[in-house]
């Protein structure tokens, strides 16, 4: 499928997409504490979205059972929430969610440390969110779309940390996941030029050790192949002339 550039209507629609789910991310911060479950927190993921009169996107895409993706520790991305994991001081989590306003999505992902955590477990949270806000310091019209792969690439390998390849940030519209795919590493190649209109959901994931990651038995849930932290950061950007729009982070 070739980009889509979307419409001042569509931009419109995905703008408050991104609003809402800005406001889900943050409700979902502000609940997160030990004793509390991967469920719970799908379960207030799903309620708040509902309550914007939106759908959560991720429910049943590809066979996908819930609403808000709840990855902890060496978990990369993808974890299904369940009752029996219980959140607890120390723990990281990623949350990653998706919303459907009126036929456009939206989708962004935080990690977030639960009470007091290690200082390298800090560091990773930090530096992946850092690394999204390199990558989109060349996210504007006329630079080529690995432009922002290389970018985020070097920053997390600069630092000793391990990019993980096996999964990309995307293109997103009436679609979820549209072309391009958007790699986290350096690539051999420009890209595509980015143009005005174009919506992409920018989502690097960094682990502490190696850069391999696995599938667990239940086809969903990525880990890191070494069993080190993971952490994962996630915004839906529009490109422009200027300066790119992050239609999920309002400050
Ligand atoms: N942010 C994730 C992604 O872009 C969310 C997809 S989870 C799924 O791949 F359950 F919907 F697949
Ligand atoms: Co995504």
């Amino acid at each position: 499928m070739p980009i889509t550039i979307k419409s001042a209507r569509e931009i419109e629609l995905m703008t408050e997409a991104g609003r809402i789910l800005e406001i889900v991310h943050n409700e979902l911060e502000k609940a997160l504490k030990p004793g509390m479950s991967t469920l719970d927190i799908d379960r207030l993921g799903e309620e708040i979205i509902r309550s914007y009169g939106c759908v959560p996107s991720f429910l049943n895409y590809n066979g996908y059972p819930a609403s808000i993706c709840v990855s902890v520790n060496e978990e990369v991305v993808h974890g299904i929430p369940s009752s029996k994991r219980i959140l607890k001081e120390g723990d990281i989590v990623g949350l990653d969610a998706g919303v459907i306003y009126k036929g456009y999505h939206s989708d962004a992902a935080r990690t977030h440390a639960i009470g007091e955590v290690s200082k390298e477990a800090k560091d990773l949270i930090r530096v992946t969110r850092e690394c999204f806000f390199e990558g989109i310091k060349y996210a504007k019209e006329g630079n080529h779309l690995y432009d922002i792969s290389r970018a985020i690439g070097r920053y997390a390998t600069e630092r000793g940390y391990g990019v993980v390849e096996d999964l990309c940030g995307h293109g997103i519209g009436s679609q979820l996941h549209e072309a391009p795919e958007i790699p986290n590493y350096e690539m051999n190649r420009k890209g595509v030029k980015l143009r005005k209109g174009m919506t992409l959901a920018i989502e690097p994931m960094i682990n502490i050790g190696t850069h391999a990651v696995e599938w667990l038995a239940d086809d969903w849930t990525v880990v890191t192949a070494d069993g080190s932290l993971s952490a994962h950061y996630e915004n839906t950007v529009l490109i422009t002339e200027d300066e790119p729009i992050l239609l999920t982070l309002s400050k």
